[in-house]
Order: C-alpha cells, then sequence, then structure tokens
C-alpha cells in the first residue's frame, strides 16, 4: 500500500488531468474547472482508494469513482457556500462570488451528474450496489442540509438531534466512500458495511473538528471566515453542548444571538463557548467519534498491518487545522 500522503498526490495529479469542454460553453465549465482544482484536502477519495487497495483491489481500479466521490463533494459545496451565503472558501473567492448565484447551482448541478458517471465507472458485478450506495447516500446529504437550515431559526436543538444532521449532512459521504472503496477492493458485505461505519463515525469527528475551526480557528489556514456559523445562526456542535451545559444558558444565547450579524456578535458568543468550557469539551467529542470510527475498524477482517494507515487517517483529521 502506498502512504496518505502518496494516496493524495496520485488523485491530485488525476484532477489536474481532467478536461472539460470550453468553447461555447465556458460559462458552464469555468466554475468547474475553478472549483475542482483550487486545492482541497482530498480525503473522500483518498478514503476511497486506501479501502480498495487494502481489501485486495490495486487503487487503480477505484481510481474512476474516487474522483466521482470528490466532483460530488465538490458540487454540494457550490450549493453549500449559496444556502450559507459564504464567499470564502480555500483562501479564494467561493464559485457564486467569482461568478454568481445561477452559475454555481448550474455547474454545480452538472458536477452531480459527471460524479454520477464516474462512480459507476466500475465492474458490472458490483456496479448496483455501488450506485445505490452512491444514492442512497447523495439522498441522505440533502436530507442533512436541510435539517442544518431547518435548525437556524430553531433554538432547542439536542445534542443527538444535532449528531443525527452531521451524520447526514456529512458523515454519509465519508461512509461511502469507505463502502465503495471496499466493495471495489472485493469485499464480503460486512466489511462493506463495517468500512462504511468507520466513514460515517469519522465523518461525525471531522464535522465536529469543523465547527470548532469556524469558531476557534484561523481564517487564513483554515480558508474560510472565522464566525460564520456563529452569524449564520448554525446550530453547531458548539452551540448544542452550550445549550445542555447547563439551564441558565439557554437565557444568555438567546440574548446573544439577538445580537445582529458582526464582530460583537461574533466575540460575544464565543467569549460564552469559552466560558463555558465548550471549545474543550468539542475536543473531547471529537476523540470520541474518532474511536467509535476506530471501533469499526477493529472489527473488519483487515490484517492489523492494512488497518494502520486507517488509524493514521482518522488521527490526522482530528489534529487538523485546516
Ligand atoms: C468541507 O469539507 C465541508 C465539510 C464537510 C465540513 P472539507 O474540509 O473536506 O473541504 P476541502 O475539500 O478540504 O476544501
Ligand atoms: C458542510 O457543512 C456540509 C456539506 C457541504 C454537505 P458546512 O456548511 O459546515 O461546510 P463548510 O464549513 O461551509 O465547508
Ligand atoms: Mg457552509
Ligand atoms: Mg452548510
Ligand atoms: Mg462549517
Amino acid at each position: 500500500m502506498k502512504s496518505i500522503d502518496e494516496y493524495r498526490i496520485k488523485i491530485e495529479t488525476e484532477i489536474q488531468k481532467l478536461e472539460f469542454p470550453g468553447g461555447k460553453l465556458e460559462n458552464l465549465y469555468a466554475p468547474i474547472r475553478y472549483s475542482l482544482s483550487a486545492g482541497g484536502k482530498r480525503i473522500r477519495p483518498v478514503l476511497t482508494l486506501m479501502a480498495s487497495d487494502a481489501f485486495g483491489q490495486a487503487e487503480e481500479r477505484a481510481l474512476k469513482a474516487a474522483l466521482g466521490l470528490e466532483i460530488f463533494h465538490n458540487f454540494t459545496l457550490l450549493h453549500d457556500d449559496v444556502m450559507d451565503k459564504s464567499e470564502i472558501r480555500r483562501g479564494r473567492p467561493t464559485v457564486h462570488k467569482k461568478y454568481d448565484e445561477n452559475r454555481a447551482i448550474l455547474s454545480g448541478d452538472t458536477m452531480l451528474t459527471i460524479a454520477s458517471q464516474f462512480v459507476s465507472d466500475v465492474d458490472n458485478d458490483i456496479l448496483r450496489e455501488v450506485m445505490d450506495s452512491f444514492n442512497d447516500m447523495a439522498i441522505k446529504v440533502y436530507e442533512g442540509q436541510q435539517l442544518d437550515m431547518d435548525f437556524e431559526t430553531e433554538e432547542k436543538i439536542s445534542t443527538e438531534d444535532y449528531i443525527e444532521m452531521i451524520r447526514c449532512k456529512t458523515g454519509a459521504l465519508l461512509g461511502a466512500c469507505g463502502k465503495i472503496g471496499a466493495l471495489i477492493g472485493g469485499v464480503s458485505h460486512e466489511d462493506a458495511e463495517k468500512m462504511y461505519e468507520f466513514g460515517v463515525q469519522t465523518g461525525i469527528a471531522f464535522q465536529i473538528q469543523d465547527d470548532w475551526l469556524d469558531t476557534f480557528g484561523d481564517a487564513a489556514t483554515f480558508g474560510k471566515a472565522i464566525g460564520s456559523d456563529i452569524n449564520n445562526g448554525k446550530k453547531t456542535y458548539l452551540y448544542v453542548s452550550a445549550l445542555e451545559s447547563n439551564t441558565n444558558t439557554a437565557e444568555a444565547l438567546r440574548e446573544a444571538f439577538k445580537i445582529p450579524a458582526g464582530d460583537v456578535r461574533v466575540k460575544t458568543i464565543t467569549r460564552l463557548y469559552e466560558k463555558l468550557g465548550i471549545k474543550e469539551s468539542a475536543v473531547k467529542a471529537v476523540n470520541h467519534y474518532s474511536s467509535l470510527a476506530l471501533r469499526a475498524l477493529n472489527s473488519t477482517s483487515l490484517s492489523d498491518d492494512k488497518k494502520e494507515i486507517f488509524r493514521k487517517f482518522a488521527e490526522k483529521l482530528i489534529g487538523r487545522k485546516k
């Protein structure tokens, strides 16, 4: 097997080689090129290649599907940035800011279809199961995104509600990467489901870390605006655990979220989270979900040797600053 970095470089090289039509339809394809070339962490296709490789198939077999899953991820970002009114991603203007909203919508739609074409480029004997997994995942992501928006205007969201929302919006895609990679590798149904679970729990930990970085991260490193979740009234892990930390915080949070979007609101709420010890408890939660991911990994039939790279993968995500 390769190292995580080698898988990432492989993906990066292949993405840079992708070709999209130019000419008259430049308006449609330029945002796609812009989005895909911007350099994300590529964790989803890397997980796909790792899983395929670990379960017995050279990662070449999984390359098209892995690229498709990364294209799907980037499609969700185009639409997510419209919904979240985000202006910066990966340190650059988001697609709807650089181009316009209609192009972010339509280029996103096109990416979704290209993603599906890529993912379906697998052997016939697994085609049905791979596409079922891809389509089930996509629906979960949309459901999670709807819940994420619904929660913006709800005050009382439990930790349970929150975890369910991120299991869908973020966990499902990493789960599908683990599962589809494993299926291409040629595993049993049980092992594929365990790799799904590994991906889902890793994704939950990843999203809690993303929430943490949105408040406590460094904008230049994170590549996104700090405080955007607070300004959008997002029900992040920080919010739901603050709400559940003691009975007086509900009122304090309600008052703080009445402050108009801007620096004062972001500072006030950040301080409140700090005072309540949420900065630390969120780190514990990340570790907790990461340990659930490792438990799923341990239950697979992989040799200890092969499990090692997935442990490293999970560990790398926990400590990330971007
Ligand atoms: C951003 O995903 C969306 C979330 C699920 C938090 P990443 O943080 O993986 O984004 P890139 O692709 O590395 O930019
Ligand atoms: C991302 O959630 C989930 C999806 C894109 C499906 P966020 O809205 O937190 O992602 P970022 O922070 O904008 O990358
Ligand atoms: Mg967003
Ligand atoms: Mg969002
Ligand atoms: Mg976020």
